[in-house]
């Protein structure tokens, strides 16, 4: 693969999109050519599969399901996305990935970094990334930034522990993949982490 991709991982409500949009902004300001796409969804079969996911009709679907749906939505993606943007040398921006995977259902549903390894096998070994921005910041402070209770919020509708789960889950992946992971402390404001970001993937030849 020519092209550099680049992905962005991090609990719910760190502030993620903002600063996928600040990025987006900067990038746009100076003339900067890049793909953004999103996990899970990204292409037409994609969606249709997220919005299998995410459907709250399917209660009864299985971890282990779930689990193949992404890496089934995630495979698409490469195939009819990624792969010929990189092919064709293109910077590459992915909002979430396989570390979605590894840190949600690996470690926080309890199914295990090895079987979700395995069913990410195509991603993992062709399709590492060059790049991981991981915006670093403990969902406990995150939902307390965002002022606490709101009934429709995930955060709370999935229970503060499981959140925690993922957010170790994180810490231990940006130790394994300490090569590619660019752990970006988010506690600060939007635009502190913003800058954060820039200098970062500045420092890394990104740009
Ligand atoms: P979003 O809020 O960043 O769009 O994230 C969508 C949800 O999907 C979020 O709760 C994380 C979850 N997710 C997984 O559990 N596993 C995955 O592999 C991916 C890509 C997302």
């Amino acid at each position: 693969m020519k092209g550099k991709f680049i992905t962005f991982e991090g609990c719910e409500g760190v502030g993620k999109s903002t600063q996928i949009r600040l990025l987006q902004a900067y990038m746009d300001e100076r003339g900067i050519e890049y793909y953004m796409t999103r996990e899970p969804g990204g292409s037409s079969i994609s969606e249709q599969i997220r919005a299998v996911i995410l459907d709250g009709k399917n209660a009864e679907m299985t971890d282990e399901c779930e689990a193949l749906l992404y890496s089934a939505s995630r495979v698409q993606l490469l195939s009819e996305v990624i792969k010929p943007r990189l092919d064709a040398g293109e910077l590459v921006f992915c909002d979430r990935y396989v570390d979605s995977s590894l840190a949600y259902q690996g470690y926080a549903r309890g199914l295990g970094v090895e079987f979700v390894e395995r069913i990410n096998d195509y991603a993992l070994r062709e399709f590492t990334p060059d790049l991981t921005v991981f915006l670093d910041l403990d969902p406990s402070k995150a939902f307390m930034r965002k002022g606490g209770a709101d009934k429709t919020d995930r955060l709370e509708q999935s229970g503060m522990s499981f959140h925690e789960k993922v957010y170790k889950g994180y810490k231990e992946l940006s130790k394994k993949y300490a090569n590619r992971y660019l752990v970006i402390d988010a506690s600060g404001s939007k635009m502190q982490t913003h800058h954060k970001i820039i200098s970062a993937l500045k420092e890394k030849g990104v740009f």
